[in-house]
């Protein structure tokens, strides 16, 4: 009977608390809260000596976040399928090539990766892409959910021992 009255709540609870949350911190005047605690100076950081790798460098907010992060002095490996277009956005990083769509891909990446031995202070994961059309992979994967769920689990939980190195000061992001 508990069990029951906690499966018929949770869904009530769940859907309160994402209003709740999403009123205090999403609206115009969460944002304003939030905004009054706001200090430039907290992102005027230097992150020298810090090894940070970005999927998806190629363009967009992945190009944008690389971009910020080496000029913030860190050692950046920018992730990309496709070499030609990941040569021209290198220059201020070290291109690293891997199909993200692919789970052998990524197990192969990632382990020539592990073998350099360095720690992973910050890992954003922002390779996406919306095919319209129905794709599947040579793995059998629906293409979207390939690159933009599997792709991103896989690289996460296996460069996790490079993140672990770099603790205390490790992150992920996710796209
Ligand atoms: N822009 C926004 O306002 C916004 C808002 C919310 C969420 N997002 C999400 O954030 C992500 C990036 O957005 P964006 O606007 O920067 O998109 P974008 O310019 O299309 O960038 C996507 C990046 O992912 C790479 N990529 C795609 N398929 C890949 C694969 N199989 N293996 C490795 N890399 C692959 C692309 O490389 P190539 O160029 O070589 O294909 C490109 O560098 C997307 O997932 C998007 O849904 C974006």
């Amino acid at each position: 009977m508990g069990l029951c009255v906690n499966l018929e709540t949770r869904p009530t609870w769940r859907a309160s608390a994402f209003r709740v949350c999403g009123y205090l911190n999403l609206t115009r005047n969460g944002l304003l809260e939030h905004s009054k605690k706001f200090q430039f100076e907290h992102i005027q950081i230097r992150i020298e000596g810090k090894h940070c790798m970005v999927t998806g460098a190629n363009s967009g907010v992945g190009s944008a976040t690389a971009e910020d992060l080496a000029s913030r002095g860190a050692t950046f490996y920018m992730v990309s399928h496709n070499k030609e277009k990941g040569k021209i956005q290198s220059s201020t990083g070290l291109l690293q090539i891997c199909h993200l769509s692919s789970i052998s891909k990524i197990k192969s990446f990632a382990s020539r990766f592990s073998s350099k031995d360095v720690p992973v202070h910050v890992l954003v994961n922002i390779s996406g892409l919306m095919e319209h059309k129905q794709v599947t992979t040579s793995e059998g994967f629906e293409l979207n959910f390939a690159v933009n769920v599997l792709g991103t689990y896989a690289t996460t939980e296996l460069l996790l021992p490079l993140l672990e190195k770099a603790a205390p000061d490790h992150c992920s992001l996710d796209q």
